[in-house]
């Protein structure tokens, strides 16, 4: 958790602590490997960054201890810009760069808030023939449930607050935290 890094000052209050990640991502990765035990080609794990980014680095190795072998895809979508409210619009920033027909696809997702993002990234790779697309979201958050997106692995539920770290970011910063938090209000008035 808290480590004297530079970001704990600006941080409220911790949501997910670094050690409980880590145990989530080694259950979730072990629940993806007894499901897919049979998948031949492996899984193409297909990462939205950059928010998802330290969870497809951890879970790919925490899959790779369980197999089945995976291989990695990167696509940037934005819907929210610079700010903590979505904008409604999701823009593809980088696509895929190889076709995913026949393949078994994970979806690596940071979080889940409205699931605009998710549905609409579910159809895009849907249209793209591949075997199977399911998703891995570390964190959801309870507007979630109210959308019709099959998220079928989920790491934690949590508050419907803007969060911070481990990938997260506000204006860019502090994904590098190894923890979730909430911002103090003064860091959103000074920005
Ligand atoms: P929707 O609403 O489309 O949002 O499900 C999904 C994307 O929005 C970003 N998001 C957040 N980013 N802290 C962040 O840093 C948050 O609390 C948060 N909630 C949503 C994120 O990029 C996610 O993929």
């Amino acid at each position: 958790m808290a480590d004297g890094s530079w970001y704990d000052a600006d941080i409220d209050h911790v949501i997910i602590s670094e050690e409980q990640i880590r145990e989530k991502i080694d259950e979730l990765a072990k629940q993806v490997s007894a499901d897919h035990a049979d998948a031949k080609d492996g899984i193409l794990l297909v990462c939205v960054l950059k928010g998802a980014v330290m969870f497809m680095a951890d879970f790919a190795r925490a899959l790779g201890r369980h197999g089945p072998s995976t291989e990695m895809e990167f696509m940037a979508v934005s819907s929210y810009g610079q700010g903590t409210t979505s904008s409604g619009v999701v823009r593809i920033l980088k696509d895929l760069d190889r076709d995913i027909t026949d393949r078994h696809v994970l979806v690596v997702e940071d979080i889940v808030d409205s699931g605009l993002t998710l549905s609409w990234l579910m159809k895009y790779l849907e249209s793209r023939s591949p075997a199977s697309v399911e998703v891995v979201a570390l964190f959801r958050k309870p507007d979630a449930v109210k959308v019709q997106v099959p998220v079928k692995y989920v790491g934690f539920d949590i508050p419907s607050e803007f969060v911070v770290g481990y990938g997260l970011d506000f204006a860019e910063r502090y994904r590098e935290m190894p923890y979730v938090g909430v911002l103090k209000p003064e860091v959103y008035a000074r920005s």
